[in-house]
């Protein structure tokens, strides 16, 4: 027991069960948060969460909670039973497409569901607090790598900007109040329990499914492929220490071009995925690549799964999980 108290919202989703795992099983008490939303099947998030249930522990050291974090009155309720040490705030809506349909609502849940949890936390000790961002901030910057200094102040889809907003609000919260509050920017993360709607999991239902993917600009955009297990790192590290106010990088600094990354998962799976060709959309960047020095000087972070690794990993759990794709 580390004496440690986490609440992970998101608990039941693909970085949030990742992160909750790895606190129960390095010996702290987590209560996950989570809505269980049909953003994709909510059948996968319980698995997540039979999961995280069955690990050497988690009877005595998990409890989730069904619930919303725009429930201002709920989280009163549990901030005021628990009393956490830390906040790993993961929950969102997360789709950027998908946020340029309905803006309405990724502003509701990204950034009033933010603001509930920051003030439940002022209101109850205090819990350091760490935000899941997003690289996504950075919109078309002409600083490449990306770095945190970046003033950030153009992003291109409403989702990016609801994640922008809430770090922004960490900081009046941290002017005003004294919140410890950590704003980590994930790069495109994969890995198990990967979201269905990102890239390596489209890829694989397509060779599954014979139904042809949308495959933007030819594949012809960088990404920094992030395996979940090195986000989780970023993130445990930053529930563990308070540094006032920080944006931080989470990312593996070595962007691989799209379509190259379509190639290794199709040569793992021995056949290719029919695709459908279509133009960039205005609300995609055209490249995410990492500059990882401050998380290394505050984080001690140093991310370990090679994208070739990572991909085969990803490939294996794809497999047994949601089904076999060799032809
Ligand atoms: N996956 C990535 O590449 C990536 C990149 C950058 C940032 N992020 C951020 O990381 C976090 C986790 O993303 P993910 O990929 O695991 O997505 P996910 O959709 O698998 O997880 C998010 C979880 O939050 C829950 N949730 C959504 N709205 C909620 C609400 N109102 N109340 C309670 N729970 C709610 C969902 O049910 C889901 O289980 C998000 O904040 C996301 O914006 C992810």
């Amino acid at each position: 027991m580390t004496g440690k108290t986490i609440l992970v919202t998101g608990a039941a989703g693909f970085i949030g069960s990742h992160t909750a795992s790895a606190l129960i099983e390095r010996g702290d008490r987590v209560v996950g948060l989570d809505n269980l939303n049909d953003y994709y099947d909510p059948a996968r998030k319980r698995v997540n969460l039979q999961e995280l249930a069955a690990l050497p522990g988690a009877a005595e050291r998990f409890t989730f909670v069904e619930g919303d974090i725009r429930d201002r009155a709920l989280l009163r309720k549990l901030f005021g039973e628990h009393s956490f040490t830390a906040v790993a705030h993961l929950a969102a809506m997360a789709g950027v497409r998908v946020s340029v349909d309905d803006p309405w609502l990724y502003y509701d849940v990204n950034l009033t569901g933010t603001l509930n949890l920051l003030d439940a936390g002022r209101e109850h000790g205090q819990p350091n607090f760490v935000l899941a961002s997003t690289s996504s901030a950075y919109g078309n910057t002409k600083e490449v790598p990306f770095v945190e200094t970046d003033s950030a102040d153009r992003p291109l889809a409403p989702y990016p900007a609801s994640k922008r907003s809430a770090e922004l609000l960490g900081h009046s919260y941290h002017h005003i109040h004294g919140t410890d509050f950590t704003a980590l920017r994930f790069f495109t993360v994969y890995g198990p329990r990967g979201r269905p709607d990102m890239l390596a999991y489209k890829l694989l239902d397509a060779m599954r499914l014979g139904e042809p993917m949308p495959l933007y600009n030819g594949g012809q955009m960088y990404r920094d492929w992030t395996f979940v297990t090195d986000i989780v790192q970023g993130v445990v590290a930053a529930t563990d220490r308070r540094l006032g106010y920080e944006i931080i990088n989470i990312g593996r600094g070595e962007p691989v071009l799209l379509s190259d990354f379509v190639k290794g998962i199709e040569a793992l799976a021995g056949r290719t995925a029919p695709v459908r060709e279509e133009p960039m959309m205005r609300a995609d960047v055209s490249y995410t690549y990492a500059n990882i020095e401050k998380a290394r000087a505050l984080l001690g972070y140093d991310p370990k799964v090679s994208v070739a690794d990572g991909a085969q990993r990803f490939y294996d759990w794809y497999c047994s999980a949601v089904g076999e794709v060799s032809s």
